[in-house]
């Protein structure tokens, strides 16, 4: 069955990297038809909306959607841009990637960090006599994606009503009863078992599917005892019922950021809470080569799902002669979704031959090269995006 994919370049670099991405799936035999969503900055310019609502109703019909990046704007620099006939419209700008996670309810976000041999950013340390050593990351951060502290129920000078409601509380009373409510912010951190148990069984389930012993739950349930303290208890009683041949650990999330570099080979699935999440994905993304590297899926309860490498739309590479940036975040991205949609063959040999290109070391963008990002990076010989996505192809 030939499948029809929404693809969304957005803005910057992510026009790029989704092109060439597109390049290695038909290489790699991958038949679909593609159709554009109209997403990003230059549709907030125009229309006053970054993601209009044609796009939502081609995700709602397709379902499984490649997403680039998108540019975002500070509220004031947002408006300035903003087409002169809108702007007395009353609009105010607000991300569409978050837009896409609220509308279709994307609450499950899967980030791999593998590490690929050879790759010259690769994490060492020191061992026990000196010697250099290369651990072998293999982690799949599960973050819960719609709730928690990014789940955007907070107020500064919060209204009577809710500022009352706090002060029943015994802690707040004794903490903040003394603030005058003008001067205080309140950002919350909700979590409902539904989406908790959702994300850990998600974990559980990859953990099961592809062969890893454990699942870490890196929270920090001694301190925020409600949320994450919900949160450990779920995963104790699922791993006892459904997962027992699977090892549950605890970590908290301070901890586990110091052992991040200790023993990184040591953690297999990890699941967290959206902003724990967050923070420990880009924390692994950075022992395998960082943002060039870091892919990431987006999915909902539903069905639909949105492939997306983790960087954003990095502007000032945006309108290089020759791009210089490192498409393999938004190839490997697309492999996330081959496995999603049953084309795991597919996938692992486009991942093959990713591996292949990086274990020769002949072929390296800009980032892999330790060079800063400059137009003559390619002069020093770091391969352009074209270049990247050429050699992966010629692999393949
Ligand atoms: P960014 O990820 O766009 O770029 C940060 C830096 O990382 C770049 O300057 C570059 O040095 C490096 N980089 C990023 N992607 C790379 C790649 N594929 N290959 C090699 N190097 C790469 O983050 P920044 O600069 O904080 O934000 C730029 C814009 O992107 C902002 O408007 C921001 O709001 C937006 N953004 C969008 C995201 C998304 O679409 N998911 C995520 C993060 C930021
Ligand atoms: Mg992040």
């Amino acid at each position: 069955m030939k499948r029809t994919i929404v693809t969304m370049p957005g803005d910057g670099i992510g026009k790029v990297v989704l092109d060439e991405t597109l390049r290695v799936l038909t290489a790699a035999g991958f038949e679909a038809d593609y159709v554009e969503g109209d997403i990003g900055w230059e549709f907030w310019r125009s229309e006053g909306n970054p993601l209009p609502q044609r796009t939502i109703d081609l995700v709602a019909k397709h379902k499984i959607a490649l997403f680039g990046a998108i540019t975002s704007k500070p509220k004031d620099e947002a408006f300035e841009e903003l087409a002169p006939e809108l702007k007395d419209k009353g609009l105010i700008y607000s991300s569409p990637i978050v837009g896409l996670r609220q509308h279709f309810n994307l609450d499950i976000c899967a980030r791999p960090c593998k590490t690929y041999l050879g790759n010259p950013l690769n994490f060492i340390r020191r061992g026990a006599n000196g010697e250099i050593e290369e651990p072998f990351v293999d982690v799949v951060v599960f973050r819960q994606n719609t709730e928690g502290l990014y789940g955007g129920v907070e107020w500064s000078n919060p209204p009577q009503q809710v500022y009352e409601a706090f002060l029943t509380h015994p802690k707040f009373k004794q903490n903040f009863g003394s603030v005058p409510k003008d001067e205080i912010s309140i950002s919350t951190r909700i979590f409902s078992k539904n989406a908790t148990e959702r994300i850990l069984r998600a974990a559980f389930s990859h953990a099961r599917e592809f062969g890893y012993k454990s699942v870490t739950l890196c929270e920090k349930p001694n301190v925020i005892r409600e949320t994450s303290g919900m949160m450990y208890k779920m995963a104790l009683k699922m791993q006892k019922e459904e997962f027992s041949e699977i090892q549950l650990w605890n970590t908290n999330i301070d901890a586990q950021m110091m052992w991040l570099t200790k023993n990184p080979e040591d953690y297999g699935v990890i699941v967290a809470g959206n902003m724990f999440g967050d923070i420990i994905s880009d924390g692994f993304a950075g022992l395998i080569g960082g943002l060039g590297f870091a892919c990431s899926a987006q999915m909902s309860a539903d069905g639909v799902a949105v492939f997306e490498p983790t960087h954003g739309s990095a502007p000032k590479y945006a309108d290089y002669q020759i791009s210089i940036v490192n498409p393999i975040a938004m190839i490997e991205s697309a492999c996330m979704m081959l496995d999603y949609i049953q084309e795991k063959d597919m996938a692992a040999k486009i991942r093959k031959a990713v591996a292949e290109v990086i274990a020769e070391g002949k072929v390296r963008t800009y980032d892999m090269m330790k060079m800063s990002g400059r137009p003559d990076v390619i002069e020093k010989g770091a391969a352009s995006t074209n270049q990247m996505a050429d050699a992966i192809i010629a692999k393949l």
